[in-house]
């Protein structure tokens, strides 16, 4: 049996299962999506969003790149927030990293591994502007890890920044922007407890609207 082949075998023994618990599961999802949640993660095939935090086709809108970065100039992942936030109106929207992320090691080493090196120098930047904060790192593992952790701040200060975002809560729509962060080693999420839910919470350079934006 060919590899690729096995994946559809693999395909309907789940819709089966699925079905058997649930009947009308796919009748009733084929009408309409209405996820609570954006998840903005790595690629990492370690690092899928559904299974992590245990739900079901549906339940969460998913936007995956190498080191879950949210890139100003970048239209697929903007159109994505756009979509979940105007569209479908999510409430919350989680970056989520995690620790020994690929990317962020490629970012803090020297090694050039092509077009992605570009993308990865965002990861670079964040780096050299908190230097200082990584003088007390024991070594390289417990470098890659914190600039992970530093990756997720960042990014999720650059989903607030966007017009997406400021829009919503300039309508007063209930929005929050959350970073986690996964552990490959044991399964476990962490909340890194960078929340945001209002304009007043953000730089005022980085604010669309004056006084904040409130309505
Ligand atoms: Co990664």
């Amino acid at each position: 049996m060919s590899s690729v082949k096995q994946l559809f075998d693999r395909n309907i023994e789940w819709a089966k299962r699925i079905k058997s618990e649930d009947p009308q599961f796919f009748k009733k999802l084929a009408k309409q999506q209405s996820p609570e949640y954006l998840w903005i993660g790595c690629s990492d095939s370690r690092v899928p969003a559904n299974e992590i935090v245990d739900l079901l086709p549906g339940d969460i809108f998913v936007h995956r790149n190498v080191a879950n970065l949210v890139i100003h100039t970048d239209l697929n992942c903007l159109s994505v927030i756009h979509y979940a936030v105007e569209v479908l109106k999510v409430r919350h929207i989680i970056v989520c990293g995690h620790y020994g992320c690929g990317g962020v090691a490629a970012a803090i080493q020297n090694s050039s591994y092509g077009l992605i090196d570009n993308w990865l120098r965002n990861i670079k930047n964040i780096y050299y502007r908190n230097q200082e904060q990584f003088s007390s790192c024991v070594d390289e593992e417990e470098r890659i890890d914190l600039l992970c952790e530093f990756n997720v701040v960042e990014q999720v200060a650059n989903v607030c920044h966007t017009t997406i975002v400021q829009d919503a809560w300039k309508r007063g729509q209930d929005l929050t922007v959350h970073g986690w962060i996964y552990s490959i080693l044991d399964g476990v999420l962490r909340d890194l407890e960078v929340n945001f839910n209002a304009p007043e919470q953000i730089p005022e350079v980085y604010r669309f609207y004056p006084g904040g934006g409130r309505r």
